[in-house]
């Protein structure tokens, strides 16, 4: 199955597309988790991603669609892939368009987590990630076993740099611009699939599972 997985910044799209990607058996494709490792690492891509992000803004078309070109080429994308986080901008989806029928295929569907900006906030505030394997916690809705401490690697679980409240607005303005018109983009071609995200984790799941048919 290929599957996008929309909605606004903490809305829960990492959250439900790891748990899919484990059912499914198909890769999860973060490009926020990309540039994050680039960010770490230090490299070119990692030096100019963190100009934009740290503001709450989107980096430039060019570089994040190159990374994804490279990333669907992947071998282990055959049978299906989550992307989570791309597209986020029209061209970015003309692009990815594009591409997919160059390989003769497309996009089965689009996951839409709806949840409001207030919800937004406050959850981001909690939203503890693991440096060294990405997973994603909360204080509240998905503590860890052990504080501070991330259940699969054992690693010190930090705060995002971009989850201080001013650059969340910020991001929230830039995915109401940009972002949010690709539900109109997917809806008018019939591959839309709205699940309302203001649930707990586990009852979103079934809704995200149930919308899938999976
Ligand atoms: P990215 O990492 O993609 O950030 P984002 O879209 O802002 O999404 P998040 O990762 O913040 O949230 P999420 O929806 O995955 O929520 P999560 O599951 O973690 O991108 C970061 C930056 O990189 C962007 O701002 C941009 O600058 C750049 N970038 C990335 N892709 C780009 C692109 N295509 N083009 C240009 N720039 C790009 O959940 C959030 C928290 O809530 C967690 O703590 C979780 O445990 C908790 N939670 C989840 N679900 C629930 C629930 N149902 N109830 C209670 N708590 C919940």
């Amino acid at each position: 199955m290929k599957l996008i997985m929309l909605g606004a910044p903490g809305a829960g799209k990492g959250t439900q597309a790891a748990k899919l990607s484990e059912k499914l058996n198909i890769p999860h494709i973060s490009t926020g988790d990309i540039f994050r490792n680039n960010i770490k690492n230090g490299t070119e891509l990692g030096k100019k991603a963190k100009e934009y992000i740290d503001k709450g803004m989107l980096v430039p078309d060019e570089l994040t669609i190159s990374i994804v070109k490279d990333r669907l080429m992947q071998e282990d994308c055959k049978n299906g892939f989550i992307l989570d986080g791309f597209p986020r901008t029209i061209p970015q989806a003309e692009y990815l368009q594009k591409a997919l029928n160059e390989m003769g295929t497309d996009i089965d569907h689009v996951v839409n987590i709806d949840v409001d900006d207030g919800e937004i906030i406050k959850r981001m505030s909690g939203r503890r990630v693991c440096p060294n394997c990405g997973a994603t916690f909360h204080t509240v809705f998905k503590p860890t076993k052990t504080e501070g401490t991330c259940d699969l690697c054992q690693a010190k679980v930090i705060q995002r740099e971009d989850d201080k409240e001013e650059t969340v607005i910020s991001r929230l303005k830039t995915y109401h611009e940009q972002t949010e018109p690709l539900i109109d983009f997917y809806s008018k071609k019939g591959k839309i699939l709205t699940v309302a995200g203001r649930k707990e984790i586990e009852e979103t799941s079934k809704a995200v599972l149930e919308v899938l048919g999976v």
